[in-house]
């Protein structure tokens, strides 16, 4: 009778034993992989031993829908060259050496040897991923200093190397945003999603509209850059991957501008000190470059958008309605016959 009840008794504390093991691994398998774990893929890859690697079949059977949307991707040609080292090859070359995630995937997590989940990791592990092969398009130093990366965007926000699953997977919010974008250009052509070009995850008016609503709210304006007609993009003026030579056009100045409009930076005989200066803020001293109300983007359509530099020319100097659509200042750009502007 004793005996049994201390049997019992010993079932009873190697329950509690066995219950508080497992929990304990669930806790620290828990705080080993939470989501955004942070993983330095620069490490992994660079550890990595060729017996790491394995065949990119093996991968296909288990992540087909994967695998198709990146045959359809642009990095699909140049990583199936087998002259490349091993981690400039296929899945790998992103995923990082997955022979352990082949042979067994809780052992390889277990260990610390999984492939690399791209989606979990940091904004700046992920990032830095691609820009072990893209430093041709910026330096990580130049992508760190950027309002994209310091707001915590990684090349991911934009791009997909799996298209087709991505948008898939989406979620409702998501596809909120995409479709209030939408909304703010509605009524205009040539705005369908997706569109594949450089692997963006939308056409660029959706894409970055979807976060700076503001923005393109202003293409909505009567006088507008023809952005909603597909005729310029954001990414004409705005630099995403800024390098050091084009660092100004972040945000946009005058060189970005008169990549289309030559003829209105001169240089002229007689110039117009804000327009052809690179102090100040060149165009934008006087247009508004996604839209106005003011015909031809400006400001102000009075005779208060001079006035605002020119505070000497008092309202005696000519009250008209305007310094230029009164047939005098007519070249406000600059001139080659007038120093007061007053003729081309
Ligand atoms: C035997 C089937 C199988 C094979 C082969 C396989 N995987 Fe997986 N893989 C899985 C499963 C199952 C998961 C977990 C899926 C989940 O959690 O939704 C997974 C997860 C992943 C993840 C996400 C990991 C994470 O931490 O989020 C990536 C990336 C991945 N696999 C890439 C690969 C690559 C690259 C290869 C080839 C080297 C490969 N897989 C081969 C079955 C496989
Ligand atoms: C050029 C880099 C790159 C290559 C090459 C690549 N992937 Fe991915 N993969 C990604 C990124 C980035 C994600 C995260 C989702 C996204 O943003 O598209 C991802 C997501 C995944 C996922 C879902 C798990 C996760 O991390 O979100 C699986 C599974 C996967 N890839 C499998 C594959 C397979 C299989 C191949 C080869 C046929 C492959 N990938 C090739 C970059 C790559
Ligand atoms: C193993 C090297 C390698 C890695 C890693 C890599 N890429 Fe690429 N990528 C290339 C090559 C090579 C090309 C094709 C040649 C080129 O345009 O430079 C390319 C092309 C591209 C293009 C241009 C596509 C087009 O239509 O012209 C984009 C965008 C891109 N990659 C984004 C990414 C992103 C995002 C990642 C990280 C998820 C990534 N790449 C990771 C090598 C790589
Ligand atoms: C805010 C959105 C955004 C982010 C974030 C972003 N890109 Fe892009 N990317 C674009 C757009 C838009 C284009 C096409 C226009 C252009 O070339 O500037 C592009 C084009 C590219 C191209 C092809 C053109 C080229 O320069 O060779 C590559 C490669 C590329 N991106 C890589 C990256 C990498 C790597 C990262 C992360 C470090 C990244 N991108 C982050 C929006 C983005
Ligand atoms: C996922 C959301 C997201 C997407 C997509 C996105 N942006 Fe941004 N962008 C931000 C955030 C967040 C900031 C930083 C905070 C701010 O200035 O609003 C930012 C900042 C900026 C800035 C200010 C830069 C500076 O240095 O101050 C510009 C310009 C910009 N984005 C343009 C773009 C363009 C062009 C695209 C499309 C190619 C784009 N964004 C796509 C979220 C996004
Ligand atoms: C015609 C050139 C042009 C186009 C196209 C353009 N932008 Fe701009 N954008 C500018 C200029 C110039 C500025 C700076 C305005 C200023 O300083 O007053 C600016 C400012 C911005 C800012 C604020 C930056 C800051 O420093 O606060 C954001 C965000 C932005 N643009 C996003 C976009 C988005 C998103 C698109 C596409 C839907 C777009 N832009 C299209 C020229 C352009
Ligand atoms: C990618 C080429 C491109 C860039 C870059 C560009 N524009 Fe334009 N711009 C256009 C086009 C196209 C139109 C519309 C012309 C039309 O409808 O015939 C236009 C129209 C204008 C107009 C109105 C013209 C009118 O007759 O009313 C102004 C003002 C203007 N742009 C100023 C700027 C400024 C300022 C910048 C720099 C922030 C800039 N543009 C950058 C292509 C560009
Ligand atoms: C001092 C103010 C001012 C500055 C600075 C300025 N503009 Fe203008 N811009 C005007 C005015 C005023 C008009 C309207 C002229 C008219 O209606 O005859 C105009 C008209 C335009 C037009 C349409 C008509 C035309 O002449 O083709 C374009 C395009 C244009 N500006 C581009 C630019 C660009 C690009 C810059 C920078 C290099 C710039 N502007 C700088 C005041 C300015
Ligand atoms: C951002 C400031 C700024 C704005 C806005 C501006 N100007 Fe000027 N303007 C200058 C500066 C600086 C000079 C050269 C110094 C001077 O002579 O005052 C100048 C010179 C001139 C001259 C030549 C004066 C002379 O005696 O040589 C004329 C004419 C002129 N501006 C007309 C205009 C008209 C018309 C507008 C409105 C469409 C305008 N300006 C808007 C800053 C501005």
């Amino acid at each position: 009778m004793f005996r049994k009840k201390l049997w019992r008794l010993g079932i009873f504390s190697l329950a509690i034993t066995l219950t508080l093991a497992w929990l304990g691994t669930v806790c620290v398998i828990g705080s080993v992989t939470p989501q955004n774990r942070s993983v330095n893929p620069l490490v992994v890859f660079e550890q990595a031993k060729a017996e790491d690697y394995t065949s990119d079949g093996a991968c296909v059977t288990c992540h087909q829908a994967y695998a198709q949307s990146f045959e359809k991707s642009p990095h699909s040609l140049y990583s199936s060259n087998p002259k490349e080292p091993y981690d400039r090859q296929g899945c790998q070359s992103c995923h990082g050496p997955g022979k352990a995630h082949v042979e067994d995937r809780e052992q390889a997590a277990k260990s610390g040897k999984d492939v690399l989940g791209l989606s979990k990791m940091k904004s700046k592990d992920a990032s830095a991923v691609c820009l072990r092969c893209h430093t041709d398009t910026m330096k990580s130093t130049q992508w760190h200093r950027t309002a994209h990366a310091r707001a915590d965007l990684s090349c991911n926000s934009c791009h997909s190397v799996h298209l087709g699953v991505e948008h898939e997977n989406e979620t409702a919010a998501e596809k909120a945003k995409i479709k209030d974008a939408v909304k703010i250009i509605n009524g205009f052509a040539n705005v369908a999603r997706p569109e594949p070009n450089k692997m963006l995850l939308a056409s660029e008016a959706l894409l970055c509209g979807k976060c700076h609503k503001k923005e393109l709210s202003e293409f909505r304006h009567n006088f507008r850059h023809p952005l909603p007609e597909g005729r310029i993009v954001c990414s004409d003026c705005h630099d995403v991957h800024p390098v050091r030579a084009e660092q100004t056009r972040v945000s946009p100045n005058k060189s970005a501008c008169i990549t289309c409009h030559a003829d209105i930076a001169g240089p002229f005989v007689f110039e117009h000190d804000p327009v052809n200066s690179t102090l100040g803020d060149g165009c934008n001293d006087c247009h508004r470059p996604h839209g106005s109300h003011n015909p031809a983007l400006l400001t102000t359509a009075s005779r208060g958008l001079c006035g605002q530099c020119h505070t000497e020319q008092s309202n005696t100097h000519f009250p008209g309605q305007s310094c230029w659509n009164t047939g005098c200042h007519v070249a406000v750009h600059g001139s080659n016959t007038d120093r007061k502007l007053l003729r081309r």
